[in-house]
């Protein structure tokens, strides 16, 4: 048995840069596929060709057509257009739903069993769309985000402590957006409960710091957003899936009940392996924690529902 293929798809900051991570790891062929001529072919031979050096030997093809990814295993789905200093991921919608359509309806006609990792934004709708468009079972649609906020969340609070932000544990759910929910009761370091580390007012102050995470990134960048912990995130769930691990990880999932949540992808905490979404965990939450998620689940919806208007029209 070869190699497991995984396709990555959009070859910008996020898909070229999970594209390198996944070459490092060794393991894997990878397909680089991108609209635009030349982009993926010169991403993936300069990929190649850091092989030697660094010393891994799968393949990685760029392409601007479907071929190559035929048999993926997995695909991590990055194409679409970035958020603009100012510009609200929600914005994204109307022209990122149609580019996902197009993508996944390729991918799934060449690769009946992938699994997608969703990332192109409004991600939670985005993950709702890729379901809907690709006709496969729920388990094998996902989105990243929550993996995201929480190293986020997770790297503020190693920064405040001057701690290991490995020796930090944080579960971020919810909507990938303002209204994403941090679950404090969850948050520890090495065991011991976060509220018995920091003071009340500087743990919302980093609450809110994580909730702006990508925005502070978009302002210093100006011209494009957040890539290394994106891709890094995106790989983590990759892994998570081929090596078969039930990484307990929170993704963005569809909750049929679960939460309450009704028939929308919003992130939960998960246990990820080789099916893709295993279970959806259903954690003891408080009552503002529930009420939280309810509202960010809502917000979802709405968007969930001018995106189906927007298909139909
Ligand atoms: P980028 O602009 O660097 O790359 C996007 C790539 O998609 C471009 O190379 C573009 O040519 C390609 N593309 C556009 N239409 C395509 C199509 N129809 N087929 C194939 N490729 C196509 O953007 P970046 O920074 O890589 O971000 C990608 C997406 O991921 C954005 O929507 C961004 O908002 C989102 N994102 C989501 C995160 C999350 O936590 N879920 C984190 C970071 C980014
Ligand atoms: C982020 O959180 C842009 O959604 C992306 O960095």
């Amino acid at each position: 048995m070869g190699r497991a293929k995984i396709t990555v798809v959009g070859a910008g900051n996020v898909g070229a840069t999970a594209a390198q991570r996944l070459a490092e790891k060794n393991c894997y062929d990878v397909a680089l596929v991108d609209i635009v001529e030349g982009v993926p072919q010169g991403k993936a031979l300069d990929l190649t060709q850091a092989g030697p050096i660094c010393g891994y030997d799968g393949r990685v093809i760029g392409s601007n057509g479907y071929e190559e990814t035929a048999g993926s295993s997995v695909a991590v789905i990055t194409s679409g257009i970035p958020r603009k200093p100012g510009m609200s991921r929600d914005e994204l919608l109307a022209t990122n739903a149609k580019i996902v359509t197009g993508v996944v309806k390729e991918l799934v006609k060449r690769s009946p069993n992938i699994v997608l990792v969703m990332v192109t934004n409004p991600l939670d709708v985005m993950t709702y769309v890729a379901h809907k468009v690709s006709g496969l079972p729920k388990q094998r649609v996902m989105g990243m985000a929550g993996v995201l906020d929480s190293a986020r969340f997770r790297s503020f609070i190693a920064e405040a402590l001057n701690v290991s932000a490995v020796d930090v544990q944080a579960m971020v759910l919810g909507g990938h957006g303002d209204t994403m929910v941090p679950l404090l009761k969850h948050t520890t370091v090495k065991g011991r409960p976060i509220t018995e580390c920091l003071p009340k007012e500087k743990l919302d102050a980093l609450v809110k710091r994580t909730r702006d995470g990508g925005a502070e990134i978009v302002n210093h960048l100006k011209t494009g957003s957040a890539f290394y912990a994106p891709s890094a995130s995106a790989v983590d769930m990759v892994e998570a899936i081929l090596k078969d691990q039930k990484r307990v990880l929170p993704c963005a999932a569809r909750c049929d009940g679960e939460y309450g949540i009704n028939g929308l992808f919003v992130g939960v905490p998960v246990t990820l392996g080789r099916g893709g979404v295993e279970k959806v965990l259903e954690y003891d939450l408080t009552p503002e924690e529930r009420s939280a998620l309810t509202k960010s689940a809502d917000a979802v919806k709405e968007l969930c529902a001018l995106v189906d208007r927007l298909s139909a029209a």
